[in-house]
């Protein structure tokens, strides 16, 4: 996708300076070429040699030095670019770029491109929410710069909120969309969200398999991890829910600030469920078996011959029977696909067979077991894609969007 795209990098003074090595090698990966510059601050967090070694190219650190300047000169490098990727963008300089002021190399090429500017702001979340740097996201959003994340998130000093930057994975992304012109995927920051989104609100969640018995010893099961559930809980209850976890057999600790309920089965899934009910807000992410075996063993079945027949009956279908409850439905009951074949067409159709407001699409294949996903969210109203990233990541941003789905509904 990035074939012989030319990316100008500027690396800004921060502790994410770090994570832009991987982003180098993603990008290298992807055959795009390379120019980087660094701030001086930057150059405290990572090495020039680090850099230039996995760029594969000399970086730049300074406007008056005679060699850059009869080589490229810093108009050209500004201009020799698909694409201008700032990451870590730093407070400091989302400030200059705001004010347009030019006095190092970074912050005049910045000023002097033509290029669409990509920025991946990194910093402690006061310093994000303060009304300054979100006065100066609003200029630059409004003169056209790109945004991915930041995200919400654990920080370096050891406060949680927005602040900490994408995962070089969900950077690539926007990196490829915005040099497609599709900017759908970089992903605005919501300006001065941070504020516990549900505080006040109740929310279940089920996650894990089901282990459906077939003697004291053997089950239908599948390999379902429980880490996307997990997640969520965790990341509901960070965002100030009360979280009830429904969870089937997993080897996850219990996520911390969640009442979590162990169950097997689907039959005591959908009790567990509809005990912890009522709610705003149902995601079921467990893998439900759909069928059990219909009459288990009491004993364990001895080998023979002849290898046992089992009837196997219906399971429950706890999302449907939640998403159509007359009375006590929650306002938001979401779904999850998890498929390995026309992923989005078989989400919609679930999305309106069990009268969903939400379905999170995945391929099983890309997801199960593992610790990234890439989703797309699909309404009524129609999908949009995410980027790949890990699950605590798609928990995050999950979380945030049903916030604000709640809040958009007339009966919030
Ligand atoms: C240990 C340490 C970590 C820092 N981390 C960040 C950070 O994550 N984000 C940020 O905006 N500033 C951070 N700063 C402050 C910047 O380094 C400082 O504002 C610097 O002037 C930024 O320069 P630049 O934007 O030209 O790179 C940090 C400073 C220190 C000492």
């Amino acid at each position: 996708m990035l074939d012989g795209k030319r990316i100008l990098l500027v690396i800004g003074g921060g502790i994410a300076a770090y994570k832009v090595l991987e982003l180098i090698r993603r990008l290298r990966e992807q055959n795009a070429s390379l120019n980087v510059v660094m701030t001086r601050a930057a150059k405290q967090f990572v090495t020039p040699l680090s850099v230039a070694s996995l760029s594969g190219g000399k970086v730049f650190d300074d406007l008056f030095s005679l060699t850059d300047e009869t080589e490229i000169g810093h108009i050209q490098l500004s201009r020799a670019a698909d694409l201008v990727v700032v990451a870590p963008a730093t407070a400091d300089l989302l400030a200059k770029m705001a004010q347009g002021l030019a006095d190092d190399l970074a912050a005049t090429l910045l000023l002097a491109t033509d290029k669409k500017i990509l920025v991946a702001p990194a910093m402690n979340l006061r310093m994000w929410l303060h009304p300054a740097t979100q006065r100066n996201v609003a200029t630059l959003q409004k003169d056209g710069v790109l945004f991915v994340g930041p995200e919400d998130g654990d920080m370096a000093c050891g406060e949680y909120g927005p602040g900490r930057m994408s995962e070089p994975a969900a950077i690539l992304a926007a990196v490829a969309s915005a040099i497609e012109g599709d900017t759908r995927i970089a992903l605005l920051p919501g300006i001065g969200r941070f504020d516990k989104p549900l505080a006040g609100r109740r929310v279940v969640v089920t996650s894990g398999p089901t282990h459906e018995p077939i003697d004291p010893v053997r089950y239908i099961g599948n390999r379902s991890s429980g880490r996307q559930g997990h997640a969520i809980a965790a990341a509901a209850a960070k965002a100030g829910a009360e979280v009830i976890l429904v969870s089937g057999p997993v080897t996850l600790p219990d996520p911390p600030g969640v009442s979590t309920l162990h169950v097997e089965t689907a039959i005591e899934m959908l009790a567990a469920v509809e005990a912890a009910l009522p709610a705003d807000i149902f995601i079921a992410t467990a893998a439900v078996a759909d069928w059990r075996v219909e009459a288990a063993a009491s004993q364990k079945i001895k080998k023979s011959d002849t290898p046992p027949q089992f009837a196997l009956a219906e399971n429950p279908d706890i999302l449907a029977l939640v998403a159509q409850r007359t009375a006590g439905r929650p306002r938001l009951v979401v779904g999850f696909a998890a498929e390995t074949d026309h992923i989005l067409a078989h989400a919609r159709e679930k999305l309106q067979r069990k009268h969903c407001d939400l379905i999170v699409a995945n391929d099983v294949g890309d997801a199960m077991g593992k610790d990234e996903n890439e989703i797309t969210l699909i309404a009524p109203s129609g999908s949009e894609p995410w980027p790949k990233m890990r699950k605590d990541e798609i928990a995050a941003r999950l979380v945030r969007h049903l916030a604000q789905m709640l809040k958009d509904r007339p009966d919030a």
